[in-house]
């Protein structure tokens, strides 16, 4: 039996979001539907909004999530009624070449529920990122959901669902940081702040925090960072080479997305260090650098899809460090808001007054 429930909906480019009735389907084989229990708001689920992602509106917006197994389909081994879960963009295929290799954190094939939830007229939704949470109940592939300990609150658990995963992975997976690294985060949101903490979990020696706020920056003080730099007031890349003996960071996370900050990264690391591009730039974005400073500089220029997170692999470990009082994911949680107040979150995501508003969505 489908059931109905209350979602959150971008109908049209730019309009504002509207709570709605959906229809959820029963679980069909591979597919499993979860009691969404708390999602947080995402840089994400505004670019759906805005039409920046794709057209396919209406969308069913959330992808930060952590809820309860309800049902699943009919041949689901890996989940049953009942488990803790964080969902997740990343379900992985097991076939691709990619898997085939042994990297199934850049799985090219990963996958979604297969039955589309609808509104009540029987219009298709597009689920944000394939989750589509900020709804009581969602349905997704088997693969999406992520057993943890249930020990962690939902509202702290979703976190790893994106945005936290993403500047966590960067620094530990992707920018593989070591104990001894020094290690430079510029933009200091949500992203760059799981970035600190993760340079921190990983053993870093320096952890330099870039940001235009000094709001921000007092916040990454808190997570970790032990010299921060005003960019507006100072050049970023001598200051962070003044901290660094004059070298430069051995990993310089981009935690923004902007062609600017990219090149303070570029220029700020040391010689055969590693920068690491997390925030997402538009299609409009361009860089113009000497080539000969690709070369010369030696090391490796990455980008972090997800924080090349295997959720599988990442999210159980860093809820057990969490539980372990090592990783204070509970400090990205800005404030716990209603279902219904999910248009008014991105205003303060916009203003840069939070963290991560995280919906709770059901007790
Ligand atoms: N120099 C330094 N810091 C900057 C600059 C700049 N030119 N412009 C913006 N910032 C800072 C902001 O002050 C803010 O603290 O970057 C931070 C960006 O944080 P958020 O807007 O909260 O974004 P966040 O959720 O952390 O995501 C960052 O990663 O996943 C992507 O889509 C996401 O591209 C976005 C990025
Ligand atoms: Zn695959
Ligand atoms: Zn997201």
């Amino acid at each position: 039996m489908s059931v109905k429930v209350k979602g959150v909906v971008a109908r049209a480019k730019g309009a504002p979001v509207t709570l709605e009735t959906i229809v959820v389907p029963d679980p069909g084989p591979g597919e499993a539907r979860v009691r969404v229990q708390a999602c947080g708001v995402c840089h994400t689920d505004l670019h759906y909004r805005e039409g920046a992602i794709n057209d396919q509106f209406p969308f069913l917006l959330g992808h930060e999530a952590a809820g309860v197994v309800e049902s699943v389909g009919p041949d689901v081994q890996e989940v049953s009624p009942g488990d803790y879960v964080i969902l997740n963009w990343r379900a992985v295929c097991g076939e691709c070449r990619a898997c085939r290799r042994g990297r199934p954190q850049y799985c090219f094939n990963t996958h979604n529920a297969k039955q589309k939830m609808t509104l009540e007229d029987g219009t298709e939704l597009t689920p944000a990122l394939g989750i589509g949470a900020f709804a009581e109940l969602t349905l997704v592939a088997a693969g999406q959901c992520t057993k943890v300990d249930p020990q962690a609150p939902p509202e702290v658990a979703g976190l790893l669902g994106c945005g936290v995963m993403a500047g966590l992975g960067a620094a530990i997976n992707t920018g593989n940081v070591s104990r001894g690294d020094s290690v430079a985060v510029i933009g200091c949101g949500g992203v760059g702040d799981a970035a600190i903490a993760g340079a921190r979990l990983a053993g870093a020696r320096k952890i330099i925090a870039v940001d235009i706020d000094d709001r921000k920056l007092a916040k990454a003080k808190e997570f970790g960072a032990t010299d921060v730099i005003n960019s507006r007031a100072i050049d970023p890349v001598e200051a962070i080479q003044a901290l660094t003996e004059g070298n430069g960071a051995d990993v310089v996370i981009e935690a923004i997305g902007r062609p600017e900050t990219y090149e303070q990264a570029f220029y700020a690391r040391d010689l055969a260090g590693t920068v690491v591009l997390v925030g997402v730039p538009d299609p409009s974005m361009r860089i113009d650098l000497p080539l000969l400073d690709f070369f010369g500089r030696g090391g490796a220029l990455k980008s972090s899809w997800y924080g090349d997170c295997l959720p599988s692999r990442d999210f159980p470990m860093l809820i057990d460090l969490y539980l372990q009082g090592r990783l204070p994911l509970q400090d990205f949680v800005s404030e716990k808001i209603g279902i219904g107040d999910v248009e008014a979150a991105f205003d303060k995501m916009h203003k840069g007054e939070v963290l991560r508003s995280v919906v709770m969505v059901s007790g």
